[in-house]
């Protein structure tokens, strides 16, 4: 078996012996959403410590655990906290727990993050539906040998972000009065922010805000035929948009900020899904 397959297994037995909850979404919480989990219809929570194999983050605000429960009807696992490639994890781990929660059961994938904006159009706290995404010097995770028992060898990425699931998203936050917008998500590897080139580079390239998350659990989930979401929370403006400096510390509080919306969109989408 395929060592990387093998290491998803392995960890699959690991949440076996806790929990036979099968979740239909599996849900991404990003810097800010943390707390999330508290709303929803909690049954069951693995720490990732205890997940032999499991890569556990080691930024400031990202605990790691996931929640099992109910939003509404939905069955639905959380990850509180994830693991970003600029930790030093292997790419294979930093994917590992987007094709866990596949393993698990999942076939939905709403991931959600904080970013740097980058449109005009956006300021702290704007909320921003991901409908394509670019990468930039991140290491494609399917390199290596293809896992045929997840995917075929040359993925078709031309809708990573599901139409219907955006029209879902759509209707939510029209129905609860939250200003949804939509744009592309270009991932950089960080820790560093970008440079104001590398942001007008970026814009150049079509991106309407920037992280260091997300494409690579969508090109895994895409992959293993998994249907994908994202909304970010544009935490700044990016670089040299920007006057001030960026901070982790003001991503956090625009984040934190910006939760009750974020929450709101992601509960009310969920029970649509
Ligand atoms: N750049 C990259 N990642 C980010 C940013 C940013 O400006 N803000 C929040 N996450």
């Amino acid at each position: 078996m395929d060592p990387i397959y093998e290491k998803v297994s392995k960890c699959l037995d690991s949440v076996r012996k806790v929990t036979d909850f099968v979740p239909k979404v599996a849900i991404v919480l990003g810097s800010g959403l943390g707390d999330y989990a508290d709303d929803i219809r909690q049954v069951a929570e693995i720490d990732y410590h205890d997940i032999e194999g499991f890569p556990v983050s080691t930024v400031p605000g990202h605990s790691g655990k996931f929640i099992f429960g109910y939003v509404g009807e939905v069955p639905v696992v959380c990850m509180k906290g994830r693991v970003h490639y600029y930790e030093g994890y292997a790419m294979s781990d930093v994917v590992l727990p987007t094709r866990l929660m596949h393993a698990m059961g999942a076939k939905i994938l709403f991931l959600t993050n904080a970013s740097g904006g980058i449109n005009a159009g956006f300021s702290a706290g704007t909320l921003m539906m991901l409908t394509d995404h670019i990468s930039t010097f991140v290491p494609n995770p399917l390199i290596g040998p293809n896992l045929e028992e997840l995917g075929p060898r040359f993925p078709d990425m031309s809708h990573v972000y599901d139409e219907d699931l955006q029209d879902i998203l759509r209707t939510a936050a029209k129905e609860n009065g939250i200003d949804l917008k939509e744009g592309v998500y270009i991932q950089f590897t960080g820790p560093s922010f970008e440079s104001p080139a590398e942001i007008r580079m970026a814009k150049t390239l079509g991106a309407d805000a920037v992280g260091m998350s997300t494409v690579v659990e969508a090109i895994v989930a895409n992959h293993c035929g998994m249907k994908i979401c994202g909304v970010s929370c544009v935490c700044n403006m990016a670089a040299g948009i920007s006057p001030t400096p960026l901070s982790h510390d003001e991503v956090q509080q625009a984040a934190n900020e910006a939760a009750p919306k974020f929450k709101k969109l992601l509960t009310e989408s969920v029970k649509k899904f």
